[in-house]
């Protein structure tokens, strides 16, 4: 028989790591809550031109890294690479225009790259993302930004610190875009063969690439920050005031400019150590053009995606501890046939009481039945017997305290419910 192995790129999170999965989703949920956030889920798969018009052909994600597939019916679908694209299409769709602006919108899910896997790179990762609709002024982006740090901080993550740039607008670009060429076109003979395609198709990605040939030429390059607009150096002034006043530490990155081409304006990243090569555990930005890029009205939004796979990666390498998720308390063994009656009727009414109880299963000596109570980690073994049951008691014995009673079977779901 074949062995099956999960495929290249994707995890298996097993029960002993659930709880840090748990203790990260619940943290994200409550600030994100705190902050005004509503809860969005889209699908997992959406028609791919969305993605090919909401994300840009001409980016790696769209050019490379789609999980994209004919349907039975036809219909062209792409696993989402990304949230998105897929939740301004639901904000259009749905009419979310129409209700108080801005729409703080938040959601969780599996994402799907065709990427090349390494630590902390996946081809399927889950994202939490959150979006804020409709508003323009630059409280917005702090709003994100503030909230992704306080995740971070409140999970134990040390030297925050957001690496941040401003890609401008459709007024201010071409001009930036002109100058960048023209340096570029100085160094022609030197920068690698990506960046000359890029030069053509996405321009500003060149100030992203990692060949060594190219650094000289990216220290050289001119800065998008002094070719911006009145209107986008106003907004980013205004932004950098906002993170001074609220004490988030930023480090301005010329070279920043991310790998999807909806930005416009802020666009930034918290980097952090600890997951091999030097990787972003969110990014994000602003992104006023996208809703009409995908048919719908004039709307700008800013949002961030964190990775939560390269989140848990820190955690672990920072010895962050979480607590455990808790697990059945109390642990029914039985001798004789009458004895498992007893035990499997007083589990069922443990369980209706909200007591999380477990009990041996099959027929096997008191010694096997405890050793497993033990390995379970319980606190309580009720021990059924003979016995007991003629004497109408359970012997309970606490596992912590090395001690053992006996209850009356008639009190002991009640007895149980007030210690565990
Ligand atoms: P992104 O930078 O492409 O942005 O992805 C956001 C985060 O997802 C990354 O910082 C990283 O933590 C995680 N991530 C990306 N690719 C992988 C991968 N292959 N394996 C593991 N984790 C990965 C976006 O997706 C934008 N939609 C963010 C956004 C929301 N911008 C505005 N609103």
């Amino acid at each position: 028989m074949p062995r099956f192995q999960r495929p290249t790129g994707t995890l298996d999170t097993l029960p002993e790591d659930q709880h840090y999965w748990d203790h990260v989703r619940r943290r994200a949920r409550h600030l994100a809550e705190l902050a005004g956030f509503e809860r969005i889920d889209v699908p997992v798969f959406e028609a791919t031109q969305l993605f090919a018009r909401g994300i840009g052909a001409g980016t790696d994600v769209v050019d490379k890294e789609m999980y994209a597939f004919t349907d039975k019916g036809g219909h062209q679908l792409t696993l989402r690479p990304e949230f998105t694209a897929g939740v301004v299409r639901a904000y259009i769709e749905n009419g979310l225009q129409v209700r108080p602006q801005p729409q703080k919108l938040y959601s969780f899910g599996p994402t799907f790259r065709y990427d090349r896997p390494q630590a902390g790179r996946y081809r399927q990762f889950t994202q939490f993302n959150v979006e804020i609709l409709g508003e323009q002024d630059p409280v917005a982006d702090v709003e994100v930004m503030a909230l992704v740090w306080d995740l971070y901080a409140g999970l134990g993550f040390q030297d925050l610190e957001f690496q941040l740039n401003s890609t401008g607008c459709p007024r201010c670009r071409p001009g930036y875009v002109k100058v960048l060429k023209e340096h570029y076109v100085r160094h022609l003979d030197v920068i690698c063969e990506d960046c000359q395609r890029r030069l053509e198709r996405s321009p500003l990605r060149v100030l992203d690439c990692k060949a060594d040939q190219c650094q000289p030429v990216i220290a050289g390059a001119p800065h998008f920050l002094d070719y911006l607009c009145d209107e986008c150096a106003a907004h980013f002034g205004t932004l950098r005031d906002y993170l001074d006043l609220l004490d988030r530490q930023y480090t301005i990155n010329h070279r920043l400019v991310r790998g999807l081409d909806y930005y416009t304006k802020t666009v930034f990243e918290v980097w952090a150590a600890g997951i091999g090569a030097q990787a972003a555990v969110c990014g994000g930005g602003r992104y006023d053009g996208l809703a009409e890029r995908l048919g719908g009205p004039p709307t700008p939004g800013v949002g961030v995606a964190v990775g939560l796979e390269r989140i848990i990666l820190v955690m672990e390498d920072l010895g962050v501890e979480v607590p455990s998720l808790p697990g059945p308390r109390v642990f029914l063994a039985h001798l004789g046939p009458l004895a498992k009656r007893e035990a499997l009727r007083l589990l069922d009414e443990l369980r209706r009481s909200d007591v999380a109880a477990w009990m041996a299963l099959g027929e096997r000596g008191l010694r096997s039945q405890l050793r497993e109570a033990g390995k379970r980690g319980v606190r309580h073994v009720i021990i059924l017997g003979e016995d007991e049951l003629q004497n109408g008691v359970a012997t309970v014995r606490d596992m912590e305290a090395g001690e053992q009673v006996n209850v009356q079977l008639a009190e002991l779901v009640g007895w149980l419910s007030d210690r565990v």
